[in-house]
Formats: structure tokens, C-alpha cells, sequence
């Protein structure tokens, strides 16, 4: 039994507490099928997701078999299914995929027939099998509404908790997914509470909840509705709603509850005798499903992180390479960035001369060549500094285009995992390992081809280092970022402003006013990879660098730790977002 007493759930309004849901008191047995009804805005995803446990309740209790849910018991990620508003799956990926990926992240399974039955009977009882190995993205409405409860079938949830998941739809899909729900709250008793804006098909509901400006106005039986709101057709309810006002309308209810709920307990019986309801033998051999029959029901457990952590990440090396149009981008930045860097290199690819090479017997001749030597010399300094700053930045932009949208871009997604067990902490390491290979792939042949045309006179190996730390530290603070933004545009824009600032702050292009570069300059990725990298070329050049420059270089070993700090920072700015509870 699911009991509601008295529970809010309230938000801060002008600095006065508004309640979303107000004084909420149902109670809802095993095996038992509900439809929340109401006007748009009267609270019925709040309520949903304040039973979920995903707003916590601002008072009153909620009590699961007798225990309470507000202090200390709490329902584990498989005993509760939650289908949102919005699509839990992933375009590129097939059906089968999908249920298969939300099926490794919930449930550990002792072996692969296990795995492979449970995948099987989800697609099963949701009529998907015939089309287990489509796309997700040319799916119809109907059939991604059944996905997304597949995808929560599989850990058998006791409570399944379904938002919308027939609007929008034609009659016919509509009724098909209301008998749907019907035969899943017939199993096991399983609760089933379906929000939804249509009021058709209510004969095959258990009960009714019609809710108004977040109180109950009724909770009974499908066949009281109309006499209770005295109207001859369903559809007239709202209109009939907004004349009263709803505290009218729950204290009319609440006189009238025990009567309705005796009723609905009449019907569950007559049903239980005739066995259109079955229960599980421990659930119908006690008469009020105590809690100690409760815990003896088999236990399923998340799996662990090293599981959920593999799950997820050929999960993201299946999407990445299922969309094309992303590979052709990678491939395209990653390839043409070097080549645009080494349109620049003739000038730096100069052979310096050293004043002292060049003793003449004129005087008025050696002066005008050493001016000549200078000159030249200054032209391949400041043309090698452009192209390592060019390399640097580029690389910055990679790493923020590796990482802006990864996390923002998917965040409902993820955050409806994340109710289903999955661990931030696994979430993060896949996106690491991920970003890492992509990382290392940028980086190391931006090295190696701007390396091929104009040879790197000095320690290759420190600098392709430097161009590693740059990139990974953008993407990095890029993945912090993307993991902080409520939205993917949010986190694209902020990163790219990032990237552009670089360039101007480093120093390397514009002198900056002392006082500002103090204050800027650790935040600048690119001006330790370019000053690090400077500090690795051989001694002539670095110090042709040095002659044409203003900004000050800073010893090798600072700038490996400041990057290796922006790496860091990012990835606690990373794991602190994605920690934290952000459904909005
Ligand atoms: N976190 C929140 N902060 C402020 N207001 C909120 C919050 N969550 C919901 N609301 C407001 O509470 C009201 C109820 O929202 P809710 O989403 O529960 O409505 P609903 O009945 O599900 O509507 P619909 O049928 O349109 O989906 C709305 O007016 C909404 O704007
Ligand atoms: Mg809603």
C-alpha cells in the first residue's frame, strides 16, 4: 500500500512559501491502477515526482507498506519506475540497444541469460519486440512512449510512476497504451500511476485522482466521477472545477473518501476473486501487507561501477560513431586545424645566423649585417611564437568543442539514470575515458603534422606535452562547465567565450597592463601550453622568441602544474554538477 498523508510540497514565491502540492491524503493499494487528472499547472508532475522522492516533501508523510519514506526508508532504484515527459532514450541507438544499456546501468545480473531475459520479456510485455532492432529516432510517438516504459520494466519496479506517456497520440495508440498500463499494474501487484490530460478509457482504471491547484478534488472510483462532479459528460470536469475554489473542493472530497475508497476496495476484491488481479502469494496471504513480507521480496541490486562505467562508455562510442555527421566533424577539425597551422610554418622555418658567423672587414658592411641578421632573426621568432600560440588556441577550441554540450546535452537523460542507480562517479570516468582518447588523437597529430613540415627545433616531446595539457585542461574546464549549465546553449556559449578570451589574455599577442595580467593569466590555458612550449625550444630560437616578445616566460615545470591545476579543476567543477540534482 502507497499512503499520502497530509504531504506539500512547497516552493519560495516572493519570499512567501507557496504550496505546489497541498495537503495531499490518498491511499493506494497493491496492484492497483490510478490516472492523475487535472487542468495544466495543477500539480500533477509535481506530485509524481514528490512521490518519486525527487522533490523532497515539505510536510506530511509518505508511507510505503506502513513505513515511512520521509525518515529513513527509501525505496531502492529498482523497486521504482519513472517515465518522464520527455524521451530517455538515445536517437542512434536501436531499441534492443536501449533497453539493453537501461537494463546494464539498473540491474546486476548474475549472467547473460539473465540479462537477455530481462531485455526480452521488457520488449515483450511492451509489444516491441517485432521492432527490437530500429532506431530510435524513426520511431512513432506510440512506440517511444512503450520504449521508455520498457526501459523501466526491466528492473520489475513495484511502483511505476508514468508522466504524459499518452499525449499526443491518436485514439487508437492512446487506448493501447492505457490497456498497456492496466496489464502491467495486473502483475505482481505492481502500482501503476498514469498522469494524463485525457480523460477517455476510464473504465479501465482502478481510481481516479483529479487534482486542482495541487489539492484533491477527487479520488474514487471511475464510475463515481461523474455523479461527484455532476456532470453528464467526463469532459465537463474542469470547466466545472474552476467554480469553486479548490479548498471547497478537497473538504467535499474528504467527506466522502472513506466511502469511495470502501467502494474501491470492494471492486479489488471482486477482482481478486475472479482473477482479472493477481498478487503475489505473500501479498494475498496477509491481510494488510505487512512490512516484514515486504523485505522478504527479492532484493535487486545496482550494479557495480566498473559495470556501470563500461555500460556507458561503449554506449557513448556507439553513439559517437552512429552519427555521422559528428565523425565527419571530429575528423574534419582534427585533420584541417594542423594543415591551417602549417600554411604558416615557412616563415619560421628559417635557419638562424648567429652574429658571430658573420665577421666582415668593413665596418659599415658588418653593421648593416648584423642589422640584416637581427631582423631576420625576429621574423622567425615571432613567426615561430604565432604558430605555437596558433596550435595552442586551436587546441582549445577542439577541447571546448569536445566538451561544451557532453553533459548539458543529455542532462535529463542522465539525471533519469541517475534516479535509476547510476553513479556519478561512473558517469564521469566514462566521459573521461572518452574525452581522453579524443584528447590524445587532436593533440598528437596536431604535434606530429605541424612537427613534419616545420621540424620543432628543440624538445619535441616537452612540447607535444604542452599541447596535450592545453587541450585536455580546456576540455576539461569545458566539461565543468557543461556539467554546471542548465542548458547545452548555455554551456556552448560560456566555453566558446572561453576559448576566444585566450588569444587576447595571454599576453602573447597584446602586452596586457600589468595588473590585469597578474589577475588573468592563471585562468589562460594557452599562455602556460604557449610558454611552456617556448621553454622547450632549443636556445637560439627560444631566444629569438624572447627578443621579439614583451610578455615575461615562465619556468617550464610552473606551467605543467598550472595546466595540470585547470585539468583538476575542471573535473571537481565536473563531478560537483553532476552530483548535484538538476531535473529542470
Ligand atoms: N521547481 C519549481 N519552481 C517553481 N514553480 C514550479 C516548480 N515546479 C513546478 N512549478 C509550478 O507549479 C505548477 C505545477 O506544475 P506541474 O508541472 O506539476 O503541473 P502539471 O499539472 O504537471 O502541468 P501540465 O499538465 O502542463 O504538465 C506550475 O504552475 C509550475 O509552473
Ligand atoms: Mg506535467
Amino acid at each position: 500500500m502507497l499512503e499520502l498523508q497530509e504531504v506539500c510540497f512547497s516552493i519560495q514565491k516572493d519570499g512567501e512559501e507557496v504550496n505546489l502540492v497541498d495537503h495531499v491524503s490518498i491511499k493506494i493499494p497493491r496492484g492497483h491502477f490510478t490516472a492523475i487528472v487535472g487542468p495544466s499547472g495543477c500539480g500533477k508532475t509535481t506530485l509524481l515526482k514528490t512521490i518519486a522522492g525527487l522533490n523532497a516533501e515539505s510536510g506530511g508523510t509518505l508511507l510505503w507498506n506502513g513505513k515511512s519514506l520521509s525518515d529513513g526508508y527509501d525505496f531502492a532504484p529498482s523497486e521504482i519506475g519513472y517515465v518522464p515527459q520527455f524521451s530517455i532514450a538515445y536517437d542512434p541507438l536501436t531499441v534492443d540497444e536501449s533497453v539493453e544499456a537501461a537494463t546494464r546501468l539498473r540491474i546486476k545480473t548474475q549472467n547473460n541469460e539473465e540479462l537477455d531475459a530481462r531485455i526480452d520479456r521488457a520488449l515483450e510485455e511492451t509489444g516491441l519486440t517485432a521492432i527490437a532492432d530500429r532506431p530510435v529516432k524513426v520511431l512513432s510517438g506510440g512506440q517511444k512512449r512503450r520504449l521508455g516504459l520498457a526501459m523501466e520494466l526491466v528492473s520489475d519496479p513495484k511502483i511505476l510512476l508514468c508522466d504524459e506517456v499518452t499525449s499526443g497520440l491518436d485514439p487508437r495508440s492512446e487506448r493501447e497504451i492505457v490497456k498497456l498500463l492496466h496489464d502491467l499494474s495486473r502483475k505482481e501487484g505492481r502500482i501503476v500511476l498514469s498522469v494524463t490530460h485525457s480523460l477517455a478509457h476510464f473504465e479501465l482504471y482502478d481510481s481516479i485522482l483529479v487534482l486542482h491547484e495541487g489539492r484533491v478534488a477527487f479520488h474514487g472510483p471511475p464510475d463515481m466521477l461523474a455523479h461527484y462532479f455532476s456532470v453528464s459528460d467526463t469532459e465537463e470536469i474542469y470547466p466545472r472545477l474552476a467554480k469553486q475554489p479548490s479548498t471547497r473542493w478537497q473538504s467535499s472530497w474528504m467527506k466522502h473518501r472513506e466511502a469511495y475508497y470502501a467502494k474501491i476496495e470492494k471492486q479489488r476484491e471482486k477482482n481478486l476473486a475472479d482473477g482479472t488481479l493477481q498478487l503475489p502469494k505473500k501479498l494475498v496471504a496477509t491481510e494488510d501487507e505487512k512490512p516484514v513480507e515486504e523485505e522478504e521480496e527479492e532484493d535487486i541490486s545496482t550494479p557495480g561501477i566498473i559495470s556501470q562505467f563500461t555500460t556507458l562508455l561503449s554506449r557513448r562510442w556507439r553513439i559517437f560513431f552512429r552519427d555521422r555527421g559528428q565523425v565527419f566533424l571530429q575528423l574534419a577539425i582534427m585533420i584541417c586545424f594542423p594543415i591551417l597551422v602549417s600554411l604558416f610554418s615557412d616563415k619560421a622555418n628559417v635557419q638562424l645566423r648567429s652574429l658571430s658567423d658573420m665577421r666582415q672587414t668593413d665596418v659599415m658592411l658588418e653593421l648593416a649585417e648584423q642589422q640584416n641578421v637581427r631582423q631576420d632573426n625576429m621574423k622567425a621568432g615571432s613567426a615561430l611564437s604565432g604558430i605555437i600560440m596558433f596550435q595552442v588556441v586551436l587546441l582549445g577550441l577542439m577541447g571546448s568543442n569536445n566538451s561544451a554540450r557532453e553533459i548539458a546535452g543529455e542532462r535529463l537523460i542522465y539525471e533519469k539514470e541517475k534516479f535509476g542507480g547510476l553513479r556519478p562517479t561512473a558517469y564521469l570516468a566514462s566521459k573521461i575515458a572518452f574525452l581522453s582518447c579524443l584528447i590524445i588523437a587532436q593533440s598528437l597529430w596536431m604535434a606530429i603534422f605541424v612537427n613534419f613540415f616545420s621540424p620543432f627545433d628543440g624538445n619535441f616531446a616537452q612540447h607535444a606535452v604542452f599541447l596535450l595539457l592545453c587541450n585536455a585542461a580546456m576540455t576539461s574546464v569545458c566539461l565543468g562547465i557543461s556539467a554546471m549549465m542548465k542548458t547545452a546553449e548555455q554551456a556552448s556559449l560560456l566555453s566558446i567565450y572561453l576559448v576566444g578570451f585566450q588569444l587576447p589574455l595571454s599576453g602573447a599577442v597584446l602586452a596586457l597592463p600589468e595588473k590585469i595580467e597578474t589577475i588573468t593569466r592563471p585562468f589562460i590555458s594557452a599562455y602556460w601550453a604557449w610558454s611552456g612550449s617556448v621553454e622547450a625550444l632549443a636556445t637560439s630560437r627560444n631566444l629569438a622568441v624572447k627578443s621579439v616578445i614583451s610578455t615575461s616566460i615562465t619556468p617550464q615545470e610552473m606551467c605543467f602544474y598550472l595546466l595540470g591545476l585547470h585539468v583538476a579543476v575542471g573535473l571537481i567543477l565536473a563531478l560537483w554538477g553532476a552530483k548535484r540534482h538538476q531535473w529542470e
